[in-house]
């Protein structure tokens, strides 16, 4: 390349950078100022995610064309925990059609905690796939001759969201199946109704392996865009889900994926979303951007607490939530379309 092709090109990235500069120093000022929140707890009951450093803190967002503006640790490592849910959800709508997966798990938020032991009195489905119960329903429908063909099936699924290939923590993989008591109390439950299938052991490893799998901040911020994008991949423009079942997986994240917090979250953010055990969040805002935040401490209903925090300053600066109709401040969007020069 010519030294003047190379210099236009500076010239374009630095025009482009600049373009998001001011977003990036309003998440720069939201992050040193949510970094002094001392409150939350490290989740322990899986007895590897315990190590997580609590001043871990990440905040990505990244557009339906491709732009991204981040800040934090948002390359940190962490696992994807109940993050998985709902993608795993769109794999089953997309294998089994919507009537069969419901004839499993039902669609209904219950208010009660992610790891509850409860199941519908009249049908015996678990309440929504995005709780613990609802999951491994959830993943005892993703099809295969055998464990490896259910895996392999289930982290190509992930790597076309992602755009990139997935893999396993193993020491945490390892950590949740040693310890995982209270999930195969309830997955016996469900096969002693009929909603899984006679092969729990193999379905439990399904699941726990697909809340082992390592992502970054970054990752989750791509997760959100490829459905605020209809279901393609902003960078790679690979079909993750088909279009016809992204208003499912973006309908149960709205009404279920805070679990019982889902409600006030609705009222004070109001974009589909899902928290992970690990202190991940990931939003969508549909047809525009993805947001992932990353901040281990947990608040009591097993939400990230900076995480939190930062969904709402969002939502409301930003005029994100879903139903807002009077909003005066700037918008999102305009943060990010390249200035003209
Ligand atoms: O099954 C579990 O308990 C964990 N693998 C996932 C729970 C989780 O992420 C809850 N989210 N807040």
């Amino acid at each position: 390349m010519t030294t003047d092709g190379t210099k236009h090109l500076d010239a374009l990235v630095t025009k482009l950078k600049s373009a998001v500069a001011p977003f990036r120093d309003t998440l720069h000022e939201m992050h040193a100022r949510y970094q002094d929140i001392r409150e939350g707890v490290i989740a322990n009951y899986i007895p590897e995610l315990a190590k997580a450093d609590p001043s871990a803190f990440a905040i990505s967002v990244v557009s339906v064309d491709g732009q991204v503006v981040e800040v934090g640790d948002h390359q940190q490592l962490f696992s994807l925990q109940s993050i998985s849910k709902p993608f795993v959800f769109g794999l089953a709508l997309e294998e089994h059609g919507r009537e069969h997966v419901l004839g499993k798990v039902s669609v209904e938020p219950t208010g009660e905690a992610f790891n509850s032991i409860v199941l519908d009195e009249k049908t015996n489905r678990p309440f929504n796939p995005l709780v613990n119960a609802g999951a491994i329903a959830t993943s005892d429908l993703v099809e295969g001759q055998d464990f490896s063909e259910r895996i392999t099936r289930m982290l190509a699924m992930f790597a076309r969201y992602f755009g990139r290939t997935v893999y396993v923590d193993n020491s945490i993989f390892m950590s949740e199946r040693a310890t995982g008591h209270r999930n195969r109390a309830i997955a016996h439950l469900m096969l002693n109704f009929g909603m899984i299938r006679d092969r729990v052991e193999e379905t439990l490893e399904l699941y726990f392996q697909q809340c082992a799998l390592l992502v970054n901040c970054h990752d989750l911020a791509v997760l959100g865009a490829t459905l605020a994008n209809r279901g393609l991949n902003p960078f790679t423009g690979q079909r993750a889900i088909k279009a016809e079942y992204v208003k499912d997986v973006l309908s149960i994240m709205a009404s279920c994926g805070m679990y019982n917090y889902a409600g006030e979250w609705a009222f004070r953010v109001g974009l589909p979303a899902k928290s992970g055990v690990s202190g991940g969040i990931v939003a969508v805002v549909p047809g525009q951007f993805g947001i992932g935040i990353f901040s281990p401490p947990l608040d009591a209903k097993g939400n990230s607490v900076r995480g939190v925090q930062v969904c709402r300053e969002l939502s409301e600066r930003f005029g994100l939530h879903a139903f807002e109709a009077g909003h005066q401040g700037p918008s999102l969007a305009d943060q990010f379309r390249p200035r003209r020069s």
